[in-house]
Order: C-alpha cells, then sequence, then structure tokens
C-alpha cells in the first residue's frame, strides 16, 4: 500500500486533506503535525521522514500568522525557509515527492493583472520572503517537488477571515473592512481537492490554485453577510493604511489558473458558490469547529 505523509496536517488545510485522502486515496494516510514532528529540528526531521519512506509528503506546515511574523522574523524562516528545506532533504532520502504550499504574498502587487506562475516574486512582509526562500530550497534540492501557490483560504477547521467577519457581525453594529487589497477567496476543500487531483497525475513545477473570480476583502465580507442574512450590519471601507497592520500586503494579488486549466483540465468553481457551500457546512450556529486533533 502506498504511504502518505501530510506535514501540517491538524491544520486548518490539512485536516480537509487528511479526511480527503483517507476516503479516496486507498494509501496509508500519515497525519504529522508539529506533535510528531518539529520541521525546524533538521535531524530528527530528515531521520523521521526517511524511517517513514512515504512516497508522497504533503508539506503543509508553516508559521501562518502573518503579521506575528514581523517581529518573530527567527521563527518564520526557521518553520517556512529551513524547516522547508529539512523537510526536503528527509523527502529526497527516500525518493519521495513533496507537494508544498506557498502563498499568493510572495508577490508584490505592483501587476494589476493575475500573477502567472512564471511572474517574478517580489514579496513585501516576512512571511512571503519566508515561504519564497522555502519555495527556491525546494526547487534546488529535488526535481519531483510541485508548489502549490494558494491565497486568502477559508475552511472548517480553523480560524478565518469569513468566521472572524460572522463573530464580529455578533458583536459590532458596524464593520471597518479593508477595500484596497484584491485577491481570491479559496475554499480549503476545493483545494484540497485539486491538491490530491495535481499529485496523482504526477505534475511537478509550480501550478497556482485559487477558487475562480477575486474581490476586495471589502466585497469579500459584504457577500458572507449578505449570504447569512446580515446585510443590515453596516460596512465601512477603509484603506489598508488605515488600520495600520504590521505586515504589509500586496494590493492585488489574484493568482492566474490559466496553467492549472491548461495542463490538467483543472478549474476550481467560483468563490461565491464555494462560500455558499462553506456557509451551509457551518450549520445553523455559524460556528466554525476548534482545532483539536
Ligand atoms: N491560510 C491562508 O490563507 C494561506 C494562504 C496561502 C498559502 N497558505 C499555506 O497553506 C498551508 C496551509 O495553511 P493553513 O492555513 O491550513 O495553515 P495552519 O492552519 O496554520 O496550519 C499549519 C500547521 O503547521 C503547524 N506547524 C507550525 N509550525 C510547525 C513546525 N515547526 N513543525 C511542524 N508543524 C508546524 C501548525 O501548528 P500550530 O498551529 O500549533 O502552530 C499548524 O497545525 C501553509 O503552508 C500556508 O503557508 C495558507
Amino acid at each position: 500500500m502506498k504511504r502518505i505523509l501530510i506535514v501540517g496536517a491538524r491544520g486548518m488545510l490539512g485536516k480537509d486533506l487528511t479526511a480527503l485522502l483517507r476516503s479516496s486515496s486507498g494509501a496509508e494516510i500519515f497525519a504529522w503535525d508539529i506533535e510528531e514532528i518539529d520541521i525546524r529540528v533538521e535531524k530528527e526531521t530528515i531521520a523521521k521522514i526517511e524511517a517513514l519512506h512515504p512516497e508522497v509528503v504533503f508539506h503543509l506546515a508553516a508559521f501562518t500568522q502573518v503579521d506575528a511574523c514581523e517581529s518573530e522574523v527567527q521563527k518564520a524562516f526557521a518553520v517556512n525557509a529551513e524547516g522547508t528545506k529539512h523537510v526536503a532533504l528527509g523527502a529526497v532520502r527516500c525518493g519521495a515527492k513533496v507537494v508544498f504550499l506557498s502563498t499568493d504574498y510572495v508577490f508584490g502587487g505592483e501587476k494589476k493583472a493575475p500573477y502567472r506562475e512564471d511572474d517574478p516574486p517580489r514579496p513585501l512582509n516576512v512571511y512571503g520572503q519566508s515561504k519564497w526562500q522555502g519555495e527556491q530550497y525546494l526547487q534546488h534540492l529535488t526535481e519531483d517537488a510541485l508548489i502549490v501557490r494558494t491565497q486568502w483560504l477559508y475552511g472548517k477547521f480553523g480560524s478565518n477571515f469569513v468566521t472572524a467577519i460572522l463573530r464580529q457581525a455578533k458583536e459590532k453594529e458596524e464593520l471597518r473592512i479593508v477595500a484596497d487589497q484584491t485577491g481570491s477567496p479559496t475554499y480549503t476543500v476545493d483545494l484540497a481537492r485539486a491538491l490530491s487531483a495535481l499529485t496523482w497525475q504526477n505534475f511537478r513545477g509550480v501550478y497556482h490554485v485559487a477558487n475562480s473570480g477575486s474581490c476586495t476583502w471589502y466585497e469579500f465580507g459584504r457577500t458572507i453577510l449578505q449570504r447569512v442574512g446580515r446585510s443590515e450590519v453596516r460596512v465601512v471601507p477603509v484603506s489598508s493604511e488605515e488600520i495600520h497592520r504590521p505586515a504589509r500586503r500586496p494590493s492585488f494579488s489574484v493568482l492566474s489558473c490559466q496553467k492549472l486549466k491548461e495542463r490538467a483540465g483543472l478549474t476550481l468553481r467560483s468563490w461565491q458558490e464555494a462560500l455558499e457551500d462553506y456557509l451551509t457546512s457551518l450549520g445553523t450556529d455559524l460556528t466554525p469547529c476548534d482545532k483539536g486533533t
């Protein structure tokens, strides 16, 4: 039986991917997170992966708090860059393919048209810089790597923009939401399906994967409120400058998924359809699940 290792398996995307692969792949799935493997520790990471001898390593583990990365620079690079190098070294020892999740924040936002895989990265924040370095390590260390850049994730198993809006709508009469950043909200369930399809068809290189269409955070927020019948909540569009967050973010980071369409025949559904499904899955109380195990 094939062995598949998921590192970062108890994160938001990791839980959906683990469930999908357990129900559909017919492989033996090893779902590891920081309790089983701390990817910052080189020797242990390499030894554990080598001992398990998987055919595929899905590397989802990351320090994903974009603002915290600005003040915890060392940790950001230790996890997102060096950690990725350690995972790659372990995978190379046993000839495993690595599927690495990267981000739209490798781009600077100056393009004003959807970013293609071969557009030059210019990360504006520490998180983006550390993920970009992780990409480079991986590409340098192995040819059998699939790097999937995605963006604006939400899912049932983690705190995210949708859950933040739903929570704030219960507490406040007015929400202030950034209106000068544009991207594509992406549902982890849809992303997990695409990751699985790309992996089984043995794709390599860099691919952009996101739900179709784009919007600003402001438009996303308003749509969420409309869909849950809370249109009466006042939403004020604000600029990134006004909210003073530690990390700079690109004003435009829509990912072109044309390569995914042309090479793999895949197009993810619109972000509005995916959002509808997600909200339905949250049920009547619209409260996301805790992280748990
Ligand atoms: N969320 C987004 O909008 C977004 C956008 C683009 C790309 N991505 C990428 O997609 C992937 C999945 O994102 P996500 O939102 O599902 O992330 P997530 O929920 O934060 O999950 C990441 C997991 O990695 C674990 N982890 C952190 N440091 C680790 C270490 N040193 N060793 C082993 N595990 C460690 C985390 O554990 P703790 O929670 O205990 O730290 C967490 O369970 C990440 O690679 C991320 O960079 C995410």
